[in-house]
């Protein structure tokens, strides 16, 4: 009999997850409530997580790199963090007025984060993209905002394009031209490019995932951070920091802490409330997070900008915020998940080169790990760290392939397996495993010719 194919046994191991997929897509359109978590052929359906750990429907038990979008750098449930949400559930989750613990909570994320001289909380890293743009179109009066190309930023309008070929349309429909047309989508690490852009002082804010495009697939030149200052304060243009993920994670004050440059504004998630639901912030400097200020009523009226939200710092993310915040502020976490993410990333490339298979696997100098399969022009002339290579193609088939088949091996990665986000909480055996099971995808791989 032949040996089954690795769909074949992605279904047959997966079969509670297959029925609710099947039953789901008659409520829910695409049978997943983000775009992301669509896979190939169906998505797994999660119980519980622990740790570095996850379980599915069908009790499989995995070692989980996904991590909730890259915010947990602390792993799931930590005990702190939970008994911080448990002890407020009794005393209350939404107040419809400040909460005692808003100032403890603010008071620590301005500490850890260089331009984090004023807080504004939000609800979803998505929410602090948009009043970040709308701050910095209202600050400068000026309307257009640079972004760079493959660069995330969540689902506001004017950030769909720029992420996906072609860079200047939508990945959305229902966006109206209008919304992006002031959007320009920039190469990233070309200053000559990026002053011409500039030159006009008609630029708002120029954007940027701080360690580069999707964490760091395609990454920032180290020099290209000061460089993105200089011209940006020459010409007028705010510079603006994406570090919905690399906030408390890259290091305890993010991509801008460990690079030591400051932008004007940027916008927080995930971590910020230790991963509870409603996980966002923008912050910046005094003098333009001022333009949320209430005045003279011809200012609130004609120029303030405002920002409302049922939800925002209420008392529950506060509380685990805080909880959270206090675990990673002294750095240990940051640095033992670097170092996970390095043993990991020397055995999956070990992996690879063992089998002679083309490729690299890199992590932008902190804890998210990519993989790159297939050869590079820059091979030779690269540190193996930062990947600057903006042409190199990740096949989505290949990704599914890798996806399905660590899955299957008990390793959960998103579902392209291409990425992979490491905790503090990933033990050695974990890290043993994982590089294994990498080991075991690739020859599954090259036996049914998906890689040669
Ligand atoms: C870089 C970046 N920006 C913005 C967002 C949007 O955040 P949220 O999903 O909280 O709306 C994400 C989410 O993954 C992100 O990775």
């Amino acid at each position: 009999m032949a040996k089954p194919t690795t769909e074949e046994q992605y279904a047959a191991k997966f079969s509670g997850s297959k029925a609710l997929f099947e039953n789901a897509e008659e409520i829910i359109p695409r049978g997943v409530p983000h775009d992301a978590w669509q896979a190939s052929p169906f998505p797994l359906f999660m119980t519980r997580a622990k740790g570095s750990r996850i379980w599915d429907v069908d009790g499989n038990e995995f070692i989980d790199y996904f991590g909730g979008h890259g915010g947990k750098i602390l792993g799931h449930a930590h005990p702190v963090v939970v008994n911080a949400a448990k002890e407020q559930l009794d005393k209350g989750i939404q107040f419809g007025s400040c909460c005692d613990l808003m100032l403890e909570w603010a008071g620590i994320i301005q500490k850890l984060v260089p331009a984090a001289e004023r807080i504004e909380f939000t609800n979803s890293g998505t929410e602090a993209v948009m009043l970040g743009v709308r701050l910095a179109r209202a600050y400068t009066g000026r309307k257009k905002i640079i972004r760079f190309q493959y660069h995330f930023a969540g689902g506001y309008d004017a950030v769909t394009v720029g992420y996906k070929k072609p860079f200047n349309v939508s990945v959305s429909g229902g966006v109206l031209p209008s919304a992006v047309e002031d959007t320009a989508v920039l190469p990233m690490n070309e200053e000559a490019i990026l002053e011409e852009a500039l030159k006009n002082r008609d630029v708002a804010a120029v954007m940027v995932e701080a360690a580069g495009a999707s964490s760091g697939v395609v990454g920032i030149k180290p020099s290209f951070y000061q460089t993105m200052r200089d011209l940006t304060a020459r010409y007028g243009t705010l510079l603006f920091f994406d570090e919905i993920v690399t906030g408390f994670r890259y290091s305890p004050g993010g991509v801008q802490a460990a690079v030591g440059v400051t932008p004007d504004l940027t916008s927080l998630g995930k971590g910020i409330t230790g991963n509870m639901p409603g996980a966002g912030a923008i912050v910046g400097k005094k003098n333009i997070m001022e333009m949320f200020l209430f005045k003279d009523e011809n200012w609130n009226r004609y120029k303030r900008v405002s920002h409302f939200g049922t939800f925002n710092a209420n008392p529950l993310c506060a509380a685990t915020g805080i909880a959270y915040l206090k675990i990673i502020a002294d750095g240990q976490p940051t640095q033992d998940a670097n170092r996970n993410a390095r043993k990991l990333r020397d055995g999956m490339q070990r992996k690879l080169d063992e089998r002679e298979i083309p490729g690299c696997v890199y992590d932008s100098n902190f804890s998210v790990i990519h993989v790159y399969l297939g050869e590079c022009h820059l091979q030779g002339q690269c540190d193996r760290v930062v990947c600057v290579n903006a042409e190199k193609e990740r096949p989505s088939g290949i990704g599914e392939a890798l996806y399905q088949n660590l899955a299957l091996n008990g390793i959960k990665s998103p579902t392209r397996g291409f990425d992979l986000f490491v905790s503090a909480v990933h033990c050695q055996e974990d890290l043993e495993k994982t590089i294994w099971a990498f080991g075991k995808s690739l020859e599954t791989m090259v036996e049914e010719k998906i890689l040669s």
